[in-house]
C-alpha cells in the first residue's frame, strides 16, 4: 500500500512554473479545484478534506512550500472530453477538459496504476482502461470499483488563455487518496458480546461495505469475521502472482483497521445466525448479537469426487496457503489443472515457467468456452500450446492415483494416464451458504441468498452481497443473476452498507471482469450469459481483437485483448443505459465508440 515517502528523483521540468510568490495569496482558486475558461469559480462548495494530505498537516491544502503549481496547457490543447498526462515535477497529473471546464486529478488508478489518460472520459467521470474502475471528475471519488481509494484532486485555475494547475507535493507523490472515514466511538467496542454491524466474510464485499459505513460516517462498532488467517487480501492476484505471500496481498495495513475502528475477527466461522434474537454463533460457541447483519461469505470451490480423491497434492485455489503450495511442488515436477475456466488457465500459464510439465484437462472441447466462446477459446488455446501447456479435452478425471499417499498420476476418463506431482482442481464454486440452512434466511435451490436491488435479504436488517447472492441486473431487464467478479462484490459490499444506513442505494453496475496470461490481459465487460453469436473485430491469430457477444440483435456483453480500451468504452456506454445492436459492431466501424459514451 502507499503511504511511504521516498525522495523524489531529481526531474527535467518541462514547464512553466509560474506567480512570483507576491501573487500567490491574490489567487482565487476555486475549493472544487475547478476551473473555467471564462472565470474563476470561487464556488464556494464544500471542501474535500483528502485523508492522506491531512497527514503531515491539518490543512487540506498546504502551504505554499508543500506546493507545486505550473501552467500545464494552453485552454486551445484539450478539446471537450480530452485528457492529458502533464508532469509537474513531484509527480503527474491527469489534466482533462469536460462540459466546458477543466480538471486536474492524480493520474494513476490505485487499484493496479493503470495510467488514466489512457482510459475513458464520458458522463463527468473517467473510467479506468484496465479493469473499469470510475472516478468522478469533480471531485476525484471512487464511483465504481474495482479498488479502494480515490483520486487526489488538484486546483485549477485559467489565467491569459492559460490552464494552471497547483498541488500538493504529497498528493503527487501517493497518488492515491483514501476518502475521510469516522473512527469507531461505541461504547461497546472491545470484546462485548454484542455489535452494530456484524459482517460475515472479510472478503471484497465485506471490506467494502465496512469502509463505506465509516465513509458515510457512521461511528458504531463494526465487526468483520473471516475463515482466513489474514486480513483482507487480494483473492485474484493468488492464481496469477502463486508465489505471493499474504502480506503482499493485504489490501489494508493491520493498522488501518485500528485506526478506523474495524474490528476483523481472523479464523472465525459463524456456524448458525438466529435472525430472531439477531445473534451469530461462531465455530468456538462464542456469540455475537448484532443490530445490522452483512452476509458476504463467498463461495466454497468445487473439488473432484473420483477415485483417490483425498490423495495428497491436489488443491482448489482459495487462500495464499494453498497457491503457496502448489508453486513449491511444481517447481520442476509435472503439475496437472483440472478445469480450463478462468482460475485454471491462470495458474496453468503461471505453473508453465515454474513446472517441467503443465497439463490441462476439461470436458468442453476448448477452454473458455462458454464464457468466452468457440473462436475466442480456440485462440487462447493455441497461445497456452505455444507455451507448452498439453491439453486434454472432452474427458475428465476418473482416478487420482497416489505412491506413498502422494498424488503419481492422474487417469482419465478416455484411459489416458497424466503423470502429475501436483494437481489443481478449477471446476467451479458454490456459494458458501450452507450455516444459513436453519436460519430463515432464503436461499435458492442452489444455495445462492437472493436480495433485492438494495442488497436485503428476505429478513428486515439482514444483507448479502458477493459472490453468495443472485440478483437483480438492472441493465438486463432486472433479470436475477449470479456474478461473482472482484468488482461486483465491491459495488454490492458499498450498497449493502449504504442501506443499512438508510440511503436507498440501488444496485447498477456493469459487471466487469479481467484474467492474465503470459503478461497479456483479457478484460470483459457485460453479463454474456446465454449469447447466441460472437461478432470478432481485429486478428484472433494475434491475440489482438475485441469479440462483442449477442443476443438476438443486442450487444450482450464484450471482450478484448491488446485493445484497450474498448472493453472502458462499451462498459461506459452500457452504464449509460444506452443499447448497443448487433449491426453496429458488425460493420467493423468503431466510430460509434468515440463519441463520449452516449
Ligand atoms: C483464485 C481466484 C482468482 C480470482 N480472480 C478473479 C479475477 O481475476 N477477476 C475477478 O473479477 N474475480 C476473480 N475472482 C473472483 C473474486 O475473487 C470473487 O468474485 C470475490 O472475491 C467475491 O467476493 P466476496 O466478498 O463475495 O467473497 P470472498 O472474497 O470469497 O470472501 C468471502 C469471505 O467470507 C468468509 N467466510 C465464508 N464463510 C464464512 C463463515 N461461515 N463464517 C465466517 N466467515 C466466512 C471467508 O473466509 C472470506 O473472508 C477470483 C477468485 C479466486 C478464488
Ligand atoms: S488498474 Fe484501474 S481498475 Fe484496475
Amino acid at each position: 500500500m502507499g503511504g511511504c515517502f521516498s525522495k523524489p528523483k531529481p526531474v527535467e521540468l518541462k514547464i512553466e512554473v509560474v506567480l512570483p510568490e507576491k501573487d500567490r495569496g491574490k489567487e482565487e482558486l476555486s475549493a472544487g479545484g475547478k476551473g473555467s475558461p471564462r472565470a474563476y469559480q470561487g464556488n464556494g462548495a464544500a471542501r474535500h478534506f483528502h485523508a492522506d494530505e491531512r497527514l503531515p498537516s491539518p490543512h487540506p491544502y498546504p502551504g505554499t512550500q508543500d506546493c507545486v503549481e505550473a501552467a500545464v496547457c494552453h485552454v486551445k490543447d484539450l478539446e471537450n472530453g480530452q485528457m492529458r498526462e502533464v508532469e509537474l515535477g513531484w509527480g503527474k497529473v491527469l489534466v482533462l477538459k469536460d462540459n466546458g471546464e477543466f480538471h486536474a486529478l492524480g493520474h494513476k488508478c490505485p487499484h493496479y496504476g493503470a495510467p488514466l489518460v489512457k482510459g475513458v472520459l464520458s458522463r463527468g467521470r473517467v473510467r479506468c482502461p484496465w479493469h473499469g474502475a470510475c472516478f468522478s471528475v469533480s471531485s476525484g471519488d471512487l464511483e465504481d470499483f474495482p479498488g479502494l481509494d480515490s483520486l487526489h484532486k488538484f486546483q485549477v485555475k485559467i489565467e491569459k488563455e492559460k490552464v494552471y494547475v497547483r498541488a500538493s507535493k504529497q498528493a503527487l507523490q501517493l497518488q492515491r487518496r483514501t476518502k475521510v472515514m469516522a473512527t469507531c466511538i461505541s461504547p461497546s467496542a472491545g470484546h462485548s458480546g454484542s455489535t452494530n454491524v456484524l459482517i460475515v466474510g472479510a472478503g471484497a464485499a465485506g471490506l467494502v461495505c465496512a469502509e463505506t459505513l465509516r465513509q458515510e460516517g457512521f461511528s458504531d462498532r463494526i465487526v468483520l469475521c473471516t475463515l482466513d488467517r489474514y486480513l483482507p487480501y487480494d483473492r485474484p492476484k493468488l492464481s496469477k502472482s502463486l508465489d505471493a505471500q499474504p502480506e503482499q496481498l493485504a489490501l489494508r495495513p493491520k493498522e488501518f483497521f485500528r485506526a478506523h475502528g474495524i474490528e476483523v475477527l481472523t479464523e472465525a466461522q459463524v456456524v448458525t445466525v438466529d435472525v430472531r434474537n439477531k445473534k451469530a454463533v461462531f465455530k468456538d460457541g462464542f456469540k455475537l448479537e448484532y443490530s445490522k447483519l452483512l452476509l458476504a461469505p463467498g463461495s466454497s470451490p468445487r473439488t473432484l469426487n473420483c477415485k483417490g480423491k483425498d490423495v495428497e497434492n491436489v488443491f482448489t485455489i482459495r487462500t495464499p496457503e494453498d497457491a503457496n503450495r502448489v508453486v513449491r511442488l511444481a517447481r520442476g515436477r509435472n503439475a496437472v489443472v483440472v478445469g480450463a475456466g478462468f482460475l485454471g488457465m491462470e495458474v496453468a500459464a503461471y505453473l508453465t515457467e515454474k513446472a517441467h510439465s503443465v497439463s490441462v484437462v476439461e470436458l468442453e472441447e476448448t477452454p473458455f468456452r462458454r464464457s468466452l466462446g468457440e473462436r475466442v477459446g480456440r485462440a487462447l488455446m493455441k497461445m497456452f500450446e505455444n507455451n507448452r501447456v498439453k491439453f486434454y479435452m472432452q474427458t475428465e478425471v476418473s482416478e487420482l492415483r497416489a505412491q506413498e499417499g502422494k498424488l503419481k498420476e492422474v487417469v482419465l476418463k478416455s484411459s489416458k494416464v497424466v503423470r502429475a506431482d501436483v494437481c489443481v482442481v478449477g471446476i467451479g464454486a458454490v456459494p458458501a451458504t450452507g450455516f444459513l440452512r436453519q436460519s430463515g434466511i432464503s436461499l435458492d435451490s442452489r444455495g445462492f441468498i437472493p436480495v433485492n436491488k438494495m442488497m436485503q435479504t428476505n429478513i428486515p436488517g439482514v444483507f448479502a452481497a458477493g459472490d453468495a447472492v443472485t440478483f437483480p441486473l438492472a441493465w438486463r431487464n432486472s433479470r436475477k443473476v449470479n456474478i461473482p467478479h472482484w468488482q461486483m462484490a465491491h459495488a454490492q459490499g458499498r450498497v449493502a452498507a449504504q442501506n443499512m444506513l438508510a440511503q436507498e442505494a440501488e444496485i447498477s453496475t456493469v459487471p466487469y471482469l479481467w484474467t492474465a496470461m503470459f503478461g497479456k490481459s483479457l478484460r470483459y465487460a457485460g453479463y454474456g450469459e446465454g449469447f447466441d453469436d460472437v461478432i470478432i473485430q481485429g486478428d484472433l491469430d494475434e491475440l489482438k481483437f475485441v469479440a462483442f457477444y449477442t443476443k438476438g440483435d443486442e450487444v450482450i456483453s464484450v471482450a478484448s485483448m491488446n485493445y484497450d480500451p474498448i472493453v472502458s468504452k462499451v462498459a461506459e456506454v452500457l452504464a449509460s443505459g444506452r443499447t448497443i445492436r448487433k449491426r453496429e459492431v458488425e460493420t467493423g466501424d468503431m466510430s460509434w465508440l468515440t463519441g463520449k459514451g452516449s
